[in-house]
């Protein structure tokens, strides 16, 4: 089957977060496992787009509302990331470093997903699925269903993945003369509560709806941001489907990042090197506990809480355990957190920013990843922590819950309810006391580098659902 997968991130061409680690692995599966899977995202003025060779394959024009853009489809030439990668330029819009955050941002997607669709219709192209991720591909559905210029694709079926319910992508209706001329009486698939919503638009519009875990699912019933009762009815043909890791970039034998790569026979040794390795970057004590939190410091992900935390966990447990952050986002946690390292030297220290190579060190290294999170649609890190044999502490929510098992339910893990700071600080001490006990620690720590979750088995799940619409 042919498959166009539509993204605003595809790691490594462009990553904000884990969408981009998603839509950068399941389509090199899906070809693995004998589909055609194809990638479009934006053409960013990144360091990929800049440093990578391009063919131009088609060029045309785009309309948005009284607005004329010039586009052209630039393809990879060595499909060396496992799939053929497009990339659509409109330079007025796209030709900029970031993927997100600039006030254009709905007149850049909808271009993008217009252009998509053009090039599809002046090329004569039918593909069997299109399959889209998060709002800013939303409208495709839509589009392709009620959109006048595009009927011949009017039977494709069309999926959408949702990554992340709390961001939809609205605007106002001073903007509706953007959709290229459709059905008017349709108009009701583009709205949700007075704003064309388009995460609303592909909930309603798509064949097939799904989510990066299960747990998420029955979460965005309760708690979707406004979505909750149009998910309820939506719910018959949604489906949960956990993603996956690239096992052969999250490989502790052939890392290229880690200080010492390891195998399941040595990875004491190798966990202990690259503790040491980080201990004596960040000035930390190597015979204690070495706690880590790596991402988004961002509400979402209970980073508010972690200054708080960090203080309350190093003044109850003076001198016994070590916490190093990676992290970038709100600037106010920034700050608190950069703040810290005054106050506990030789067992706290923060790296703020983003650094891919240090965050594989940090998963080899640690004891113990936190991971508060108050929303987590499926949550990648605490995976990458498993097949490392770093033991993950988890607020049970989302593909948390999914992935997770707390010890003293006969699990590898260790969960809590509340994104607290009494939650959180409660597990750190009960890390602490399984740490104490070498035998078992290492026994669950040689236990969680064998959980499969690879893409193989999770790409059989979505070839499933896109042979079941297309019969
Ligand atoms: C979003 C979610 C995260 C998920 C990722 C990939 O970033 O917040 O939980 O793992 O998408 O699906």
């Amino acid at each position: 089957m042919e498959i166009f997968h539509l993204s605003a991130e595809c790691y490594p061409v462009a990553k904000v977060g884990g969408l981009a680690d998603v839509v950068g692995a399941l389509p090199k599966y899906l070809n693995q496992s004998g589909q055609y899977a194809k990638v479009v995202v934006p053409a960013y003025n990144n360091k990929f787009f800049q440093e990578n060779e391009y063919d131009i394959v088609h060029q045309g024009q785009l309309k948005l509302g009284y607005f004329l853009f010039s586009y052209s489809i630039a393809k990879e030439k060595t499909n060396k990331l496992g799939f053929e990668l497009y990339q659509i330029a409109i330079p007025e819009l796209f030709d900029r470093p970031n993927v997100y955050s600039y006030e254009d941002d709905t007149e850049r997607f909808l271009s993008f997903q217009i252009a998509f669709l053009n090039w599809l219709v002046e090329t004569n192209q039918y593909p069997d699925i299109l399959h889209c991720h998060d709002h800013h591909t939303g409208l495709i559905p839509f589009m392709v269903q009620h959109c006048f210029n595009y009927q011949h694709l009017r039977n494709t079926p069309t999926l959408l993945t949702i990554h992340n319910g709390q961001y939809q992508g609205w605007f106002g209706y001073d903007k509706l003369h953007y959709l290229p001329q459709f059905d008017l009486s349709k108009i009701g698939y583009l709205e949700w509560n007075g704003t064309i919503n388009p995460l609303a638009s592909a909930i309603k519009c798509a064949w097939k709806v799904t989510t990066v875990s299960p747990s998420y699912l029955d979460e965005i019933s309760n708690h979707a941001n406004g979505l909750e009762n149009l998910l309820r009815w939506e719910r018959p043909k949604s489906l949960g489907i956990l993603n996956g890791i690239d096992t052969e970039v999250w490989n502790t034998k052939t890392d290229p990042l880690i200080a010492k790569n390891y195998t399941l026979k040595d990875f004491k040794k190798g966990k202990a090197e690259n503790k040491a390795f980080l201990c004596s970057h960040f000035n930390l004590n190597p015979d204690k506990p070495l706690f880590t939190f790596i991402g988004r410091l961002v509400g979402e992900k209970g980073a508010d809480l972690l200054p708080q935390i960090c203080s309350v966990a190093l003044h109850q447990h003076q001198g016994e355990i070590n916490i190093l952050i990676l992290g970038s986002g709100d600037p106010n946690v920034e700050k608190e957190l950069s703040g810290l390292q005054n106050f506990y030297h030789g067992n706290y220290n923060a790296y703020i920013g983003y650094n891919e190579k240090l965050a594989h060190i940090l998963y080899a290294g640690a004891d113990f990843l936190l991971m508060p999170s108050r929303v987590e649609p499926c949550g990648l890190n605490q995976m990458y922590a498993l097949r490392y044999g770093t033991i993950p502490i988890v607020r049970r929510t989302g593909g948390l819950r999914d992935t997770v098992i707390d010890m003293g339910d006969g699990g590898f893990g260790i969960c809590h309810n509340e994104t607290s700071v009494f939650d959180v600080t409660h597990s750190i001490s009960r890390a602490i006391v399984l740490f104490q006990d070498a035998k078992k620690f290492d026994a669950m720590r040689k236990t969680v580098q064998q959980i499969d979750h690879s893409w193989d088995k999770v790409a059989t799940q979505y070839i499933e659902v896109y042979q079941s619409l297309k019969n």
